[in-house]
């Protein structure tokens, strides 16, 4: 569905322009100043922005060079003006605005023709954005990958190296109590360090995983049952579990942890309690859904996990980077940013896909989609 922000002061016009464009089926914010506009903006992306140039706080030309210092690509616009100033309308139309409009009588009626016009430029357009931005994140994040993989064997081979030598020497050293203490400090410090590049390597994708047949409703039902004895009390689990098809290959420890962690994750977004749910259905991912997804993943039958909570929501800007390997939002104590890239991993190694939706203050929904095998 197109979306129109309609960037008004005359709150009277912008009533009627909502009236007329929801009549003919487009979705429309309006806001009635400049900065207001461009706040909203920082969070929302529209198809399209109806702009008046005289607006109270800053006219077009600033708004629309504002609005680009922060955003790379800007939706497309239409500019809106008083009668006879043909040199705002030059000026607009350089500055990339796809239609020039007057602001008389005849604009109310108008406009839905002018939208109209441009409609499949603009949802070309918004294709190819998405596209782009979608290439980009699967480049980014298959580039950190390789260089994930290749320090965690670099360091594995390095840490095999430490824990062998200390084993041999704490055999050895029987008698001397105080090296004995010293090497149980290296020892575990190596266990840690090995435990670290193990979820490296699980977000490098290293390896394929054992497929056996995996009940995902049975593994939901336990990990709410672990999260309850582990979570406050002012959260309650819900599990709506609709799928027909539960079961499919994979890797018992890897989806497990996939849950837990992102169950722990909407446990400390909701600090003042809320609802975390897991749900579940089947859905066929056609040749477009699966050419669209910045995943490897084909057309079929596929298992949905939803993880939804009514947290604190994650912001774009953030959004962008919750996969990556210690990237968090957490002090050190809390956590160490591993938590989302393994699942990441997890997922990419069962060959399905894992896409979020985040409002802040509202929640956020992780859409897991698993493959079945037929
Ligand atoms: N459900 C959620 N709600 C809000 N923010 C989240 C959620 N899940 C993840 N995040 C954000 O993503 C970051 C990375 O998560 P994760 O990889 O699990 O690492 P960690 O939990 O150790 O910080 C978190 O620090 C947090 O900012
Ligand atoms: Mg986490």
């Amino acid at each position: 569905m197109i979306s129109v922000l309609i960037i008004e002061d005359d709150a009277e016009i912008c009533e009627l322009l909502m009236e007329q464009l929801t009549r003919c089926n487009y979705l429309t914010v309006c806001r009635s100043c400049g900065s207001d506009a461009l706040h909203w903006l920082e969070t929302n992306t529209p198809s399209l922005m109806v702009l008046n140039y005289s607006l109270p706080d800053m006219n077009g030309k600033e708004f629309i060079t504002q609005l680009r210092e922060t955003h790379e690509l800007i939706p497309p616009f239409i500019i809106a003006a008083e009668q006879g100033n043909e040199k705002i309308a030059v000026e607009m139309m350089k500055l990339g605005a796809k239609d020039y409009i007057t602001r008389d009588r005849a604009f109310l009626d108008l406009l839905p023709e002018v939208i109209k016009h441009i409609e499949k430029e603009i949802s070309s357009e918004g294709k190819l954005k998405l596209a782009r931005e979608q290439l980009w994140q699967s480049r980014k994040m298959e580039a950190i990958a390789k260089l994930a993989r290749r320090m965690a064997h670099d360091f594995n081979n390095i840490l095999t190296g430490i824990l062998g030598a200390s084993c041999v020497l704490q055999k050895r050293m029987t008698e001397d109590k105080e090296a004995q203490d010293f090497l149980k400090i290296i020892i575990e410090s190596s266990e840690r360090a090995a435990d670290l590049t193990a979820k490296l390597l699980v977000f490098g994708g290293e390896g394929e995983s054992p497929a056996t047949p995996v009940d995902l409703h049975q593994m939901i039902t336990d990990t709410a049952a672990l999260l309850e004895r582990r979570i406050s009390k002012k959260i309650s689990i819900q599990c709506e579990c609709n799928a027909i098809q539960q079961t499919i290959p994979g890797d018992c420890t890897l989806l497990q942890s996939a849950l837990l962690n992102m169950g722990i994750n909407a446990d400390q977004a909701m600090d003042s309690g809320g609802t975390l749910t897991y749900a579940t259905q089947n859905i066929f991912l056609d040749e477009t859904l699966c050419n669209e997804s910045s995943f490897d993943i084909k057309p079929g039958t596929y298992l949905q996990i939803t993880v939804r909570d009514t947290g604190t929501g994650i912001t774009p800007e953030n959004l962008r980077k919750i996969f990556v390997p210690f990237y968090t939002t957490r002090t050190e104590s809390e956590g160490r940013g591993l938590g989302l890239s393994t699942v990441y991993g997890t997922v990419k190694q069962h060959h399905g896909s894992i896409t979020v939706q985040s409002k802040v203050g509202s929640g956020t929904s992780f859409y897991v989609h698993l493959p079945i095998a037929e």
